[in-house]
Order: structure tokens, then C-alpha cells, then sequence
């Protein structure tokens, strides 16, 4: 263990014990676990794990909206919370706790200061199955806590008409009387959320994206657009609202998940992965390679029973979770485009990086800074490519994508910036909603203090083919990186570099 001094959360634990009815507990041990050194999960050297087994019996737990719950539901949400509280609190290494369950997002997603770590499951094509899977257990024994089959999370669904706001009952009141609430966060009850983190025209890319591997993200490690934005931005933003004060609970990958609204918040992820399958049936479709279906992670179910579950065991929540989402009564803020485009381009889909038939590159050896400032980069199109370029419409069947590949920050860094077609003179404050926009991409810090460990490399993945028929005739075109933080100014500090611009055409 390092010796550190004293924290915020040293401070507010003194604060909040007064404050604390209900059930007995001391908010420094249930609220507060700042900077995890490690978060392995406990017990399992030896142990085999145990197959996972979908339950018929038990009833269909209904995921509702955070803004749509009865007083009763609400109350027995917090019960379940409160239960999870005090299981860290009484049985520090219980592996259902609060504080343990919390850990198990640590493992998946860079470790803790110790260096030693899971697998990674952000950046690539595993990032909404791992926090399905994630979700489910974690509900479970929420269920199991307070003895009710029937609990489920709700979800913030910030691309709802009128929820670009903080979920009150996470909030309301502000202190860790409520169990909902996190001490390190600095969102409060109802705070509108800025529109650089949620917007319509993000929406509209993120659920617009044309297959699996833009949508999911990739096998070769390309993020998906929804968990570039809004996810990211929306970790950060709770965190951190203004991106003016630094890292906390849900802006920290170690850390996220110490905070109830994470589940929240991916619940709406988790509920939109469902939505945008159902959206074109025969483009968006989940990957079916064996790779991908049979790959297996281990957790602690709710009976603490160490359990291995598949991909292929997440992808009918009904039958195999016994989970589903109920709709939300307010109507989506993003509109879905219906493609023309021939099925060929879908069926690429599972092999998009391979069947690149060209591709135009900006490309360095050296990382390129990324600082706070916009960075522009040219891309010279080739004379044969303009006059394709020229031919493109809305029935064409040529896709083109465009790749931002080796981003990266040191692992105590975060960054958040948006990516324009031919806009050279964009900066944090051109709103997202300019035709020239392309997309968001984020990056969350993954320890709140920097650790000797080499950062993971992401990329970023968008399909401009629609942009760049609006855009026709261009011989140039310039791809401008623009740094941002809430309210359209830049952020206080960013170390972020990449280390390629491409356009391809498949
Ligand atoms: Cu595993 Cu929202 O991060």
C-alpha cells in the first residue's frame, strides 16, 4: 500500500456520517475507495469456474427509465443499494459488495496502481457484451440483497426527449443518506448535461452507424461510435462537469463503477445496442464468429458462486438474462436514416479492416500532438478517387470510413474531441450540430494517478459516405481534430496524441 495524503473523500467522510439514517455505515468504507491499488477479484486461484445457466423460473426483471420510476420503485432501488453498501461495509471481501463488485470494472479495464489487470474490454468489439454480462450480476445480487426477483436497474436515457439532464434520484439529496449518491462525482440532481456530450447530431452518427464493427466496434480493436460518444463523454461529464477540476469516480475507468449511475448510464447503452439491431435488421447484426460468440468471462454471481459466461449467453436477454427493456414514454432526440445502399456493403461488415480497396493516409511514424488546440490534417484524394467521389450518391454502394487510429493518452489522461470534414477553422466551441460534423471521440483515463504502466492504444471508426456526397467536388480534404470540454470550451490540459488519419473506401 502507498501512503497518500489526506483526500476529498477524508474530508467529506466526517461530513457525511451525520447525515447517514437508515442503516449503519461508516461513508468512508462504503462511499468512498478512492484509487484502487488492487482490484483483482479475490479468491479464485484454483477455482473453477461454473458454467453459466439461464433460470426459466425466474420472472422477467423490467428495466425501466431512471426518469419514469414509481416512489415505491425508488425507494426499493435505494434499498438494494443501501443493502450493497453495507455488505462492503460488514464483509470487506465479499465479492458482491459494493466496493468488490466496483473492482471488477477496475480488472476489465487497465487493473489497478499494482499494474496487474484483466483482460481489456473497452476499445474493441467486446465492449457491449462485457458490460451486459457485467450488468446482469451485478443486478442479481441487487435482487438477491433484498430478497426480490424482480428489481431491476433502471436506465438514464439521455437521448430521450427532455433527459439531457442528471437523474434526480441519483442526486436527490446530495449526500450519502442516499445511497445512490457518490461522493466523487460533480454532476447534481438535475444538472443539464452539456451538448457537447449528448446532442442529437452525436446521436444521430452514433445510431446511424452502418454495421456492426462502426456500431459495436471491431475485432482489430477500433472502439465503436457509441462508446466514443455519448458514453465517454457522458463518464466524463458526471465526473467532472466542467472538465476544469480533474478526474473523478465515473471519469475514471478504475473507479466508474463505485458510482450507482454507471449502471444507469449503461443500462442505456446496453438497451441501445437492442434498439439499433432492431433499427435494419438486415445491416446492423451482431457478429457471428465463433471468436466472438464463445468468448468466455468469469464473475461472481449472486449466490458468490465464481461463474463463466459467454458472449453467446448475453445475446438473448428474455430468454437467457431474464432481462428487458421496457420503452421509454419520451420519444428519441435522434432520427434513424434508412440506406438505399446495396446489402454487399453489410455483408462486409465482419471483415471491414481487410477489405479496404484503397485508402488514403496521413500518416507519421511519430505520435501526433494533440493538445488542447484543433489540429488539422489534409488528405489528398487521388485523381481517380475524385471522379468517384464526384459519382457519389445515395444509392452508391462504395462506403467510406474514416480512421483516426493510435490515439492514446497516459493512463491518467482523458480527452474528448470532435472530428470535422473540410470545417479547418472549427474549435471546442463549434457546436456538434454543423454539417461538417463527423463524429466524437473519447478518451477515459483509466487510474486517477499516473501509474508506470504503457498505455492502450485506441482507434476511431465513422462512415462519412453521406458526408462526403454532401460535400462533392472537393480535391482537398481537411480532417480537423477539435479538443473539447463542457460548454464548448476546451479542456483544462490534455496529453493526448494519434498517429493517423485515413480515409477508406470499401
Ligand atoms: Cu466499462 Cu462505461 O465503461
Amino acid at each position: 500500500m502507498k501512503a497518500r495524503g489526506p483526500n476529498r473523500r477524508d474530508v467529506c467522510a466526517g461530513l457525511g456520517a451525520a447525515a447517514l439514517s437508515g442503516f449503519s455505515l461508516r461513508p468512508r468504507a462504503a462511499f468512498a475507495q478512492d484509487n484502487p491499488d488492487n482490484c483483482a477479484p479475490p479468491g479464485v486461484a484454483g477455482k473453477n469456474p461454473v458454467a453459466y445457466k439461464p433460470d426459466p423460473n425466474l420472472p422477467v426483471r423490467m428495466r425501466k427509465s431512471a426518469f419514469e420510476l414509481s416512489k415505491t420503485e425508488v425507494d426499493r432501488l435505494k434499498e438494494a443499494y443501501a443493502a450493497l453498501r453495507k455488505l462492503t461495509h460488514d464483509t470487506p471481501d465479499d465479492p458482491r459488495g459494493w466496493l468488490r463488485g466496483g473492482y471488477v470494472h477496475c480488472w476489465y479495464c487497465g487493473g489497478g496502481n499494482d499494474n496487474q489487470a484483466g483482460e481489456e474490454i473497452h476499445g474493441s468489439w467486446l465492449f457491449f457484451p462485457w458490460h451486459r454480462a457485467y450488468l446482469h450480476f451485478h443486478e442479481r445480487i441487487l435482487c438477491k440483497l433484498i430478497n426480490d426477483d424482480t428489481l431491476a436497474i433502471p436506465y438514464w436515457d439521455w437521448d430521450s426527449e427532455g433527459r439531457q439532464k442528471f437523474p434526480s434520484i441519483y442526486g436527490d439529496p446530495s449526500d450519502p443518506s442516499n445511497p445512490l449518491f457518490d461522493m466523487l462525482r460533480s454532476a447534481k440532481a438535475s444538472d443539464a448535461i452539456s451538448d457537447q456530450a449528448v446532442s442529437a447530431a452525436i446521436l444521430n452518427t452514433t445510431m446511424n452507424a452502418p454495421n456492426n464493427n462502426l456500431f459495436l466496434g471491431s475485432q482489430a480493436g477500433d472502439a465503436g461510435a457509441m462508446e466514443n460518444a455519448p458514453h465517454g463523454p457522458v463518464h466524463i461529464w458526471t465526473g467532472d462537469t466542467t472538465m476544469q477540476n480533474g478526474n473523478n469516480d465515473m471519469g475514471v475507468l478504475a473507479t466508474a463503477a463505485q458510482d450507482p449511475l454507471f449502471f444507469a448510464h449503461h443500462g442505456n447503452i446496453d438497451r441501445l445496442w437492442g434498439v439499433w439491431l432492431d433499427l435494419a435488421p438486415a445491416q446492423h447484426k451482431n457478429f457471428t464468429s465463433a471468436t466472438w460468440t464463445q468468448h468466455p468471462w468469469q464473475f461472481y454471481d449472486e449466490n458468490a458462486v465464481w461463474t463463466e459466461i459467454k458472449i453467446a449467453d448475453v445475446l438473448d436477454t428474455v430468454k437467457s438474462l431474464r432481462s428487458e427493456y421496457a420503452k421509454p414514454s419520451a420519444k428519441p432526440i435522434w432520427t434513424f436514416r434508412p440506406r438505399s445502399r446495396p446489402a454487399t456493403v453489410a455483408a462486409a461488415a465482419e471483415s471491414l479492416v481487410a477489405a479496404a480497396s484503397f485508402s488514403m493516409t496521413n500518416a507519421t511514424a511519430a505520435p501526433i500532438a494533440l493538445g488542447v488546440a484543433p489540429v488539422t490534417r489534409e488528405i489528398a484524394i487521388p485523381q481517380e478517387e475524385m471522379h468517384a467521389l464526384a459519382q457519389l450518391g445515395p444509392t452508391s454502394p462504395a462506403q467510406y470510413v474514416l480512421y483516426i487510429r493510435g490515439i492514446e493518452t497516459p493512463n491518467d489522461g482523458q480527452a474528448i474531441f470532435n472530428v470535422f470534414l473540410n470545417l479547418p477553422d472549427a474549435t471546442a466551441a463549434t457546436s456538434t450540430e454543423s454539417p461538417n460534423f463527423v463524429g466524437a471521440v473519447t478518451v477515459l483515463a483509466k487510474t486517477k494517478s499516473p501509474i508506470a504502466r504503457t498505455p492502450v492504444t485506441t482507434n476511431a471508426a465513422f462512415d462519412v459516405t453521406d458526408l462526403l456526397s454532401k460535400l462533392k467536388g472537393v480535391e482537398n480534404l481537411s480532417v480537423t481534430l477539435a479538443p473539447t470540454a463542457a460548454g464548448g470550451i476546451a479542456p483544462r490540459a490534455s496529453q493526448a496524441t494519434f498517429r493517423q488519419i485515413s480515409l477508406e473506401r470499401f
